[in-house]
């Protein structure tokens, strides 16, 4: 019998948990329980800061419901759902587009559109133009690909926070051409604060933290053969642009209107052109969703509003 003390409680720990038949599983593990110890030890943690700490994470998971995920939000609060994604990029076999957050507010099952229709509803905000294409790395398009795209309106509100959530706004559903075009109308959305109502708020709000997203657009974009791109574009005149709350935001994602494009499908409207680049699907494809639409992992009790 080892006797416990501050210096062997990992190593016991770690022992007790070595049978673990699925080899994945126990390396996490382990790789958990010697950060959490090492945390610990580091930050010298009393009993009464680690109640403190199970207190916010029940509440973080008190807060979770069909439409929300507190837990997401927590982890992108805290930069760790960008980190997944950079390591995701890592093990690809080609980057192309870098991709961002999903974040809180996908939603599957978004309406269908065709090319050049508008995401929008009247009063929603001032009509832009998105178009471009769809390409692999060398720069050849990719035909009928798909393209999710869902936005904050020009308060900075999603359909979710406005509306029964079973209706849908400013989200669409689009197939490229034949050749990789796209394009489509929406509104110019407006940046946001983060929710900010539960226990994630209360920790943005003591790190004095302004709790904003710059504005942007989501876009999740797949084809066959390809690995599907969850990312988001960023509008530059933003005043947050650089300092997004989940850090989401990378140069090469960072776009601007142009008035007056010829090349645009609606010349009369501010155009933001933009292509996609999808990388080669992986022989083991893996999930590039950091974060999912909370309805498929929360299934129980509908919320009212
Ligand atoms: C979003 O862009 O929708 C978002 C991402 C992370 C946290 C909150 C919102
Ligand atoms: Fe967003």
């Amino acid at each position: 019998m080892t006797a416990i003390d501050e210096r062997t409680i990992t190593d016991v720990a770690l022992e007790q948990m070595s049978a673990t038949p699925n080899p994945r599983l126990r390396e996490i593990m382990d790789c958990l329980v010697r950060h959490l110890h090492a945390f610990a030890r580091e930050a010298d943690l009393t009993p009464e800061e680690w109640l403190e700490g199970i207190k916010f994470l029940t509440a973080v998971g008190q807060a979770c419901t069909p439409y929300r995920q507190e837990f997401i939000l927590l982890s992108d609060t805290l930069g760790l759902s960008s980190l997944i994604n950079t390591l995701h990029d890592r093990r690809s076999v080609e980057v192309g587009t870098k991709t961002s957050l999903l974040g809180p507010f996908y939603r599957q099952g978004a309406p269908q559109k065709k090319l050049g229709e508008s995401i929008a509803s009247p009063g929603d905000g001032a009509e832009i133009c998105i178009y471009g294409r769809i390409v692999n790395l060398a720069g050849k398009p990719i035909p009928n690909a798909s393209i999710e795209i869902w936005q904050s309106d020009d308060h900075g509100f999603y359909d979710l926070q406005k509306h029964d959530p079973s209706q849908m706004d400013l989200r669409g559903w689009f197939h490229a051409d034949a050749e990789g075009r796209y394009s489509l109308r929406t509104v110019r959305p407006l940046g946001y604060l983060i929710p900010l109502d539960g226990p994630v708020g209360d920790m943005i709000r003591a790190q004095r933290r302004h709790g904003f997203r710059p504005a942007h657009i989501h876009f999740l974009v797949g084809a066959p053969g390809c690995r599907e791109l969850v990312t988001a574009l960023y509008l530059r005149n933003d005043d947050h642009i650089n300092s997004d709350t989940v850090f989401g935001v990378t140069d090469s994602l960072i776009t601007e209107t142009k008035v007056n494009d010829p090349s645009s499908p609606f010349p009369s409207l501010p155009s933001i052109r933009f292509d996609f680049q999808l990388g080669a699907a992986t022989a083991r494809e893996e999930s590039g969703r950091v974060g999912a639409d909370p309805s498929q992992i929360v299934k129980t009790a509908r919320v009212s509003h």
